[in-house]
């Protein structure tokens, strides 16, 4: 039997920066991992490259049943608490967009950086190592592994969401959130690619690999990012963000020319020169297969001079107003994050601790918390990992 004062299940983002604060404060620690190495998914984020935080990040970029719940960790550990971190070790970065930061290198980087703040704090790493069961002893706990037992006094939940199944992620965290009682919000996936009708999606096929510049909305909230046409439907930034809003059944509104007023500006050039190609036309503001898909749609004349009003105020709806009901998302296989997870009403804000079970932290992604794309979510990570790591 091995004696701990902390455990952590789960050596990602914040199971990783939650073990290196407590251990910080001379606490013993095992961090343990059913995967073979930790932080992978640190590893494999932003492309390779980690959009680590973003500058911009406050509570209005997270989703949640209890918006108000991220406020005290996101404050107690900023972005430009992590980005110092960083900067300690010398890791170079640059904004991308947005306030989006990224590694220049690799995103093994910050995965590294985390494994040497463990070092220093004097925290055994353990992996390939599952945990079978989870008792209440006392008031600690005792934990049954697939090599051998273990005793803690405080233990930490840091199993992540379910995204990524072939990446090693499970249910584990909300299946003994539930065992000790507390309620987990649905969870679904966001951060994901949507998917068309058959039929649309046959008519959009000639566009995938299409991308523009969109403002995509959902109910009153929109994004103005890109927007990517795949083989199975849509993607890009605009749609992984609305993703993570749209629920089935709804409509998702897009604007692929947003600001300009196509209808005018074809009018304009139908003056200018009536005998210029619809097509052409179109391929001053659109990508071209976007624009030869548009024209070949309105299946009417090719010339501008024989286009009329009615035909470019359509045309001007198809591009800056086009409204769809996507068919589905691509589901846990391809989604970034997880929406919904543990209640945070169960949980203190300040600690991340459960209320009903003293001793028990739940943090990161396993919690009902849900970043937008750009940094936020492994920004909660870190904060929330923090958090925890001055209390357990
Ligand atoms: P995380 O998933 O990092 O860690 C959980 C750990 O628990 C894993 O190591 C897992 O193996 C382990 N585990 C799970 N079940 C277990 C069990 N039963 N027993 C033992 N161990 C178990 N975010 C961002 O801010 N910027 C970005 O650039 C990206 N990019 C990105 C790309 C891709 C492809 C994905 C899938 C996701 C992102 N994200 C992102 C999201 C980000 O990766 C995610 O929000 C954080 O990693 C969450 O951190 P956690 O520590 O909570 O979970």
């Amino acid at each position: 039997m091995e004696q701990f004062d902390v455990v952590v299940i789960g050596a990602g983002a914040a199971g990783m920066m939650c073990a290196a604060e407590a251990g910080k404060r001379g606490r013993s620690v095992l961090i343990l991992d059913h995967a073979a190495k930790p932080g992978e998914k640190i590893r494999i984020s932003g492309g390779g490259r980690c959009n680590f935080t973003n500058l911009h990040a406050s509570p209005a970029n997270y989703i949640s049943q209890n918006p108000g719940f991220c406020i005290s960790a996101l404050r107690r550990y900023t972005q430009a608490d992590f980005t110092a971190l960083v900067e300690r070790y010398g890791i170079a970065y640059h904004e991308k967009t947005l306030g989006q930061l990224f590694c220049d290198g690799s995103s093994r980087q910050i995965v590294d950086l985390l494994l040497d703040e463990m070092k220093q704090a004097g925290v055994a790493l353990r992996l390939r190592t599952s945990v079978t069961q989870v008792e209440r002893r006392g008031d600690g706990f005792f934990l049954t592994l697939t090599d051998g037992t273990a005793q803690c006094r405080s233990l930490v939940v840091a199993t992540g969401g379910k995204s990524i199944p072939k990446m090693g992620a499970t249910s584990f965290g909300y299946d003994l959130a539930r065992q000790f009682g507390l309620n987990v919000v649905e969870t679904r996936p966001a951060l994901v690619p949507l998917t068309l009708e058959p039929t649309m999606l046959e008519r959009l096929a000639p566009l995938a690999g299409v991308s523009v510049e969109a403002v995509v909305a959902c109910g009153k909230t929109k994004f103005a990012e890109a927007m990517l046409f795949t083989h199975r439907g849509l993607s890009g930034p605009a749609i992984l963000q609305i993703s993570s809003y749209w629920r089935e059944g709804a409509e998702i509104a897009v604007s692929m020319l947003p600001g300009v007023n196509l209808f005018e500006e074809l009018r304009a050039a139908r003056a200018a020169n009536g005998r210029q190609a619809l097509q052409t036309a179109l391929s001053a503001f659109l990508p071209k297969r976007l624009a030869q898909l548009i024209a070949e749609t309105q299946r009417g004349p090719a010339n501008l001079a024989d286009c009329s009003d009615k035909v470019l105020r359509r045309i001007d709806e198809a591009v800056n107003h086009w409204r769809f009901k996507p068919a589905g998302s691509e589901g846990y296989r391809t989604a970034e994050v997880t929406l919904g997870g543990v209640d945070t009403r169960e949980l203190d804000s300040r600690t991340m601790e459960a209320k009903s079970v003293p001793g028990l932290y739940l943090i990161g992604e396993v919690v009902d918390v849900t970043g937008w794309l750009g940094g936020y979510n492994f920004q909660w990570a870190w904060s929330s990992g923090w958090c925890a790591g001055q209390a357990a």
